[in-house]
């Protein structure tokens, strides 16, 4: 069962959010008015869901997130910060700083209120330890080969879609169209060689080019920005991964769902250190941990506006150094395997992008 985690100084407003809860079908609400005491409980049995306010004696909201996060018991617990109207843009980019992935205002909208927590849950789910094969599981449709009907048909519209939404994610980026489904032919082939059947390299290959398309909700000055971001930007370029997942979650279609997994964790890091949640080893989604390969192998592989490409056995070598530090070592042993196969791939589109050794 799911507990969702509220912190609020006043009783009022702590006693409201419970009851919009309640209503809502959330049976084991956890408030505290003492932040102190809610750092105590929440520490020794994280919530599912956590929603701290943010102005509270003791301990503020933020300092609150600061100490859970230190001590890791909230790492896959997914945070919405509340506050007044007043103090949002005061407090917004701190609390995403500090991991909230919602900011909510008070007085909370009741039904906004209640469809955001369930949000937050539904993530809840696919964080969790043991969600690590994430899409892989019962979400994998299968190959429909010649059938037709009903199936074939939203198979054909979930194509299109995805065509679709491919080329939106290609316009807010600076790398190219080809960049993405070249990618995605890596991922399937790092998939094959891994061991995934072929119903999931399918889907991987379909969902991997949308790993990206959240950066529409990034702002043009920080996207395109041609030096380096600062602390603040980056915060910003971060949600990249939230918002493309916040864009797709909701999608019936088993592809969009798997797509929505792999825009939230393909900056995640084996060891922990990647983002938006800073999630270590088997609790990253498999879909995640393969499009991370990937993506770096043809990102390093491809002239971009600030670098020159790299010679392949370059990039092999420098993703074989990250294993077990930024990427999974058995994905990393699956794509030497596959080495052979993602040069073929390689030389393929090859044409399409200009290439330069150095
Ligand atoms: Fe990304």
């Amino acid at each position: 069962m799911q507990h969702i985690g509220i912190v609020d100084d006043n009783p009022t407003a702590l006693t409201h959010m419970r009851i919009l809860l309640e209503r809502s079908g959330f049976t084991g609400v956890r408030g505290y008015t003492d932040s102190h005491a809610a750092l105590q409980a929440f520490t020794l049995e994280p919530p599912s869901v956590l929603l701290v306010d943010y102005l509270m004696p003791g301990l503020d909201g933020i300092q609150l997130l600061e100490r859970l996060q230190a001590s890791g018991a909230t790492k896959h617990t997914p945070v919405a910060m509340v506050s007044a109207a007043e103090d949002l843009e005061a407090m917004r980019l701190a609390a995403y700083r500090v991991g909230a992935i919602e900011v909510l205002a008070k007085p909370v909208n009741p039904q906004e209120f209640a469809l955001k927590v369930r949000n937050l849950a539904r993530l809840a789910m696919t964080t969790l330890p043991g969600s690590s094969q994430g899409g892989f599981g019962p979400l994998v449709v299968p190959r429909t080969g010649g059938a037709t009907g009903p199936r074939s048909d939203a198979r054909r519209e979930d194509a299109a879609l995805l065509r679709m939404l491919e080329k939106v994610a290609a316009i807010r980026d600076e790398k190219t169209g080809k960049h993405t489904t070249r990618m995605a032919f890596f991922a399937a082939a790092i998939a094959h060689s891994y061991g995934l059947s072929l119903a999931q390299q399918d889907q991987l290959m379909m969902g991997a080019p949308l790993h990206d398309i959240g950066k529409i909700g990034v702002p043009d000055d920080i996207l395109f920005k041609p030096g380096k971001l600062d602390d603040d930007e980056r915060v910003v370029m971060q949600r990249h991964t939230m918002i493309g997942y916040e864009l797709l979650r909701d999608e019936p279609s088993p592809t969009l769902q798997l797509a929505a997994e792999i825009a939230l964790t393909h900056h995640e890091h084996w060891d922990g250190s990647g983002y938006p949640f800073g999630l270590a080893g088997e609790h990253i989604a498999l879909s995640g941990r393969i499009v991370s390969v990937a993506d770096a192998f043809d990102g390093l592989t491809t002239v971009r506006p600030y670098q020159q490409a790299w010679l392949v056995e370059r990039a092999r070598a420098a993703i074989h150094n990250k294993s077990g530090r930024h990427f999974d070592p058995a994905v990393v042993v699956a794509f030497t395997a596959a080495f052979e196969s993602i040069l073929r791939i390689k030389r393929h589109f090859d044409g399409d992008d200009a290439f330069t050794a150095c």
